[in-house]
């Protein structure tokens, strides 16, 4: 079985990748739709280090899809997308549709939610993981590509490899097709990696093992990670900063042991909640109160209707950032703090 080590001397027969940093600055995403519009990303920005990972937490319909789905360009022509993604020297935004696309699967992939809709059902997987190579790799030769696509299959720990890349995405099983997913979207070495729910699926020997190589490749490549997550325990595994969505904005930004430790947000200290009771089957695992419609957000804090710390001044304007202590902030007017802006 093909090892992290073979993949990392692999890596090192190609020249070093250059690292850049991803700087995403006030993202918005509305989808426009008969029924009205959808607030889907409001004003959302952070700045992702080469080499690092931000862990993204928050409830169904919170924006998170809809966020990397912006970041990389593949919302639909109905989605209404403005702000910066500035990554070296060029705004993402910016480019034209040929060039976003070679940007795609390059410099940024991306691990999605369904892996069903990332997998062509007719086509086999070692179709097109060795279509995904060529792509990402113009110059290698075909052998190359398979030898490629079989280290691929062993690197995510896909048993008998050699037989699944003549299998049709219909044989196999989600948490096979999900890390056929992962196989396809890391071919490339890309800078950043967006992965959405990428370990649900997986059973835990696979997630950590999922987790361990999204770690090595972060040391070969300087690959960057935006993670969705609901479980918590891959957010502290896996995260430097950890951001929490609510509504479409972070309400709450730190280190990952900062948020998960001492959340600065009700919403955070509800989501952790949460969480523990998930553990425990006589308990309800989601916070009282529904989420907004994100055709209708309150003004104010979108979360006080559900908060138990509520007041009058929650509803009076949208709070600002306060700053707790060393980059972690939380848009609440009852944390401990100084504003930032
Ligand atoms: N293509 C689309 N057209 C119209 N509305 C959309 C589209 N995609 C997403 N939305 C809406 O945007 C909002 C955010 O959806 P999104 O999928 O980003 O949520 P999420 O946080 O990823 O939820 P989950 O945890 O369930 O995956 C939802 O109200 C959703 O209905
Ligand atoms: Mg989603």
């Amino acid at each position: 079985m093909s090892t992290l080590l073979e993949s990392r001397e692999t890596a090192t027969t190609q020249a070093p990748p250059s690292s850049f940093t991803l700087d995403v600055r006030d993202l918005t995403t509305t989808f426009r739709t008969r029924h009205g519009e959808t607030s889907a990303v409001n004003g959302v920005s952070f700045t992702l280090e080469p080499a690092k990972t931000l862990a993204v937490i928050g409830e169904s319909g919170s924006g998170k899809s809809a966020m990397l789905r912006s970041i990389i360009g593949i919302n639909p022509p109905s989605a209404l997308i403005t702000g910066e993604l500035v990554m070296g020297d060029r705004d993402l935004l910016s480019l034209g549709a040929k060039e976003r696309r070679s940007v795609r699967g390059r410099d940024i992939s991306m691990v999605f939610q369904d892996p069903l809709t990332a997998l062509d059902p007719v086509y086999t997987v070692g179709e097109q993981l060795i279509e995904t190579i060529g792509k990402a790799n113009p110059d290698m030769a075909k052998g190359e590509r398979s030898a490629r696509a079989l280290d691929l299959l062993n690197l995510v720990q896909i048993p008998s490899p050699q037989t699944r890349l003549k299998a049709y995405p219909s044989q196999l099983s989600g948490g096979m097709r999900q890390r056929i997913v992962i196989a396809m979207a890391i071919a490339g070495r890309p800078q950043v990696l967006l992965a959405d729910e990428p370990t649900t699926a997986l059973d835990v020997t696979v997630q950590a093992r999922i987790i361990r190589l999204f770690r090595q490749l972060q040391i070969e490549n300087q690959m960057s990670i935006v993670v969705v997550t609901h479980d918590l325990g891959v957010a502290a595994e896996l995260a430097d900063d950890v951001a929490v969505m609510y509504a479409g904005r972070f309400v709450e930004f730190g280190t990952a042991e900062q948020v998960l430790n001492s959340p600065a947000h009700p919403y955070t200290e509800g989501l952790i909640e949460a969480n523990v009771r998930a553990g425990q089957p006589d308990r309800p695992m989601a916070i009282g109160g529904m989420p907004p419609s994100l055709q209708r957000i309150p003004p104010g804090c979108a979360f006080a209707p559900r908060c138990r710390y509520a007041s009058a001044s929650c509803w009076s304007g949208y709070p600002q950032a306060q700053h707790q202590d060393d980059g972690h902030w939380s848009r609440c007017v009852f944390a401990p703090g100084q504003p930032t802006d």
